[in-house]
């Protein structure tokens, strides 16, 4: 081999790496060929490892002949290189390109359940007179779903409340607690006695069960509210005065109100507490039976029993406690005509509120 052959090789793979090097259409291509010519492996090292067959006075030479093709086809692989890189940036572009005056989509958004909206409203109106939410089992002692209550076993006022009642567990002596699904959140007027003493100002929310026929407007799992105030000197009127701004709050300030005699073992005296009707504003619908009133909870001066069994003594300290219906209020409010829509997740009734 003499340098003109040698120069003419150098020739030939400079012509290569330049077709090569133009018909490579990504950056990953343009890199394989980088290394095919340039690498370690590569062509051009395969070449100058060809020179010792030179003559050895012409070797030294071969350095200037090689270096400007080398940097010939650097500089052809990073124009290349550039170039690819450019068109790759520009497709990316076009492909995410967005259109700044689209609107935008709006973002999913969740909601309170009815119930939980409602129980939450009534927290906040009597949260204003200082009372406190409370939390109280669904699972109780018949003790104090009944008995502190003033129910004794056996009693006929049980058949107000149509209860379902626990197995007892296996190997447990039959004398134990009787457990139940509490039928009213009563139970939690108890509790809050015998954990804190007056004044007492409590709210305890949650769910009930009664083995109930299921209809439009009865459902054997419910919920209710519980209110219960205790203090020295503590009236009918004030409960009567609460009640009163509860309900010009939740219903709107001209609402008539009214009470009405009512039992429970638990109160004495009792009352129902009735609004005027929400649909015909008093003058009778099918709404309200024709009578222009609903009734909204169920109230009363706590019972002297009642707080005693709650460790409070009825001498000096006395209470009322109300104890309201949240599906009903609830339905009120939206006019929703069925309770069973409440536990149905039917996302599109859902989805309303
Ligand atoms: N616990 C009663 C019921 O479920 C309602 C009530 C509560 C009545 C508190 C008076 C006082 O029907």
């Amino acid at each position: 081999m003499d340098l003109a052959s040698f120069q003419a090789q150098l020739d030939a793979l400079r012509d290569r790496a330049g077709a090569a090097i133009a018909s490579a259409t990504t950056t990953g291509e343009l890199s394989e060929v980088d290394s095919g010519i340039l690498g370690r492996k590569g062509a051009l090292r395969a070449l100058m490892g060809g020179i010792g067959a030179l003559p050895a006075e012409d070797r030294p030479r071969v350095g200037a002949l090689a270096n400007p093709i080398r940097e010939q086809v650097e500089s052809a692989l990073a124009a290349r290189r550039e170039a690819l890189e450019a068109a790759a940036l520009e497709a990316r572009l076009l492909a995410e390109r967005m259109d700044v005056t689209l609107p935008g989509r709006p973002a999913w958004r969740g909601s309170l359940h009815p119930i939980r909206e409602t129980e939450r409203e009534i927290a906040r109106i009597f949260g204003q007179f200082g009372f406190v939410v409370v939390d109280s089992p669904e699972v109780e002692t018949d003790e104090l779903n009944f008995q502190a209550l003033n129910i004794p076993e056996d009693h006929p006022a049980r058949d107000l409340w149509d209860t379902i009642y626990l197995q007892e567990p296996e190997g447990v002596p039959g004398d134990g607690p009787k457990y139940l699904f509490r039928t009213h959140t009563s139970p939690g007027q108890i509790r809050a006695m015998r954990a804190s003493q007056p004044p007492i100002r409590i709210l305890t929310p949650g769910r009930c069960f009664r083995y109930e026929a299921v209809d439009a407007s009865h459902a054997f799992e419910f919920f209710q509210v519980e209110g219960l105030m205790v203090d020295e000197g503590t009236s009918m009127a004030h409960l009567r005065g609460l009640l009163d701004a509860f309900a010009h709050e939740l219903f709107g300030a001209g609402r008539a109100t009214r009470f009405r005699p009512g039992y429970y073992p638990f109160t004495e005296p009792s009352v129902a507490f009735d609004i005027g009707c929400v649909v015909c504003d008093g003058s009778g619908c099918p709404a309200c039976d024709r009578s222009g009133w609903m009734t909204i909870l169920g109230a009363g001066m706590v019972h002297p029993v009642v707080l005693r069994n709650g460790g409070i003594d009825p001498e000096r300290h006395q209470g009322f406690a109300f104890g309201m219906g949240t599906d009903r209020i609830t339905m009120l409010r939206y006019a929703i005509r069925d309770i069973r829509a409440f536990l149905a997740n039917d996302l599109r009734f859902l989805e309303r509120f």
